[in-house]
């Protein structure tokens, strides 16, 4: 049996965090004077904070001296560590546990591949930090999604080729991230959204053992 590596996107696939990112983006953004939309919001998906602000900033045409910039990222970070604050394993999405404990009982290596450099913290206020073989996040990396280093960094972590990883990501950067790495791809949310992957379902509940048995023999 060929040897594959299961990548994990963590907000949004893991852990309902993405809904913390909008409200922390939102209320920077309109301090600022810049409107900010659920439709914004999905251009920053997976996308690294420095990143977020910066395109934040291009739509209200507004640039910032380096060290306000400095500044609003902080205000951000230290709002959306607010709404994380009491944070446990009621944050995790539905059937997550019983994908991943699938692929651990099948004896798969699995990985994080997130942009976030909050984590590590989050895996270990959801008790799923052990869990995990490799886990490379935003501290790790220099390249944001959609470039595919923090996957490619996940499976060499994994000991695995490209061919053989397997991404499950939300958000559109980290789908074509996982393309560009030359990997498969599974979207996790609104088809619409993500149609470059090689597979979408609306969640974890509608992913069978079966579908995963299938990606482990394939
Ligand atoms: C990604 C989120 O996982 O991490 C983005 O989808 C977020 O919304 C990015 O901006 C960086 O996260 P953090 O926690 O380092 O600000
Ligand atoms: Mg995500």
């Amino acid at each position: 049996m060929i040897r594959k590596g299961f990548i994990f996107d963590l907000d949004g696939v893991i852990v309902d965090t993405a809904k913390y990112h909008y409200l922390a983006w939102k209320k920077l953004a309109e301090s600022i004077g810049i409107s900010f939309t659920e439709e914004d919001n999905e251009q920053l998906k997976g996308v690294s904070r420095v990143r977020s602000l910066e395109k934040i900033l291009a739509w209200g045409n507004k640039e910032l001296q380096e060290d306000k910039f400095m500044e609003l990222l902080a205000v951000k970070n230290n709002d959306y560590l607010e709404y994380i604050a009491s944070m446990d394993e009621n944050e995790l999405l539905p059937d997550v546990k019983r994908v991943l404990q699938f692929l651990l009982d099948s004896g798969q290596p699995i990985a994080l591949g997130s942009a976030s450099k909050n984590a590590r913290k989050i895996l270990k206020e959801v008790h799923l930090y052990a869990a995990f073989h490799t886990i490379v996040d935003g501290n790790d990396v220099t390249n944001a999604k959609p470039d595919p280093e923090v996957f490619l960094r996940a499976a060499s972590g994994l000991e695995v080729t490209p061919l053989n990883s397997i991404v499950f990501e939300d958000s559109l950067a980290g789908i074509q991230a996982a393309n560009n790495a030359g990997m498969t791809s599974i979207g996790i949310g609104n088809p619409e959204i993500l149609k470059e992957a090689d597979y979408v379902f609306q969640d974890f509940t509608e992913m069978s053992n079966e579908f995963l048995h299938q990606l482990i023999h394939q």
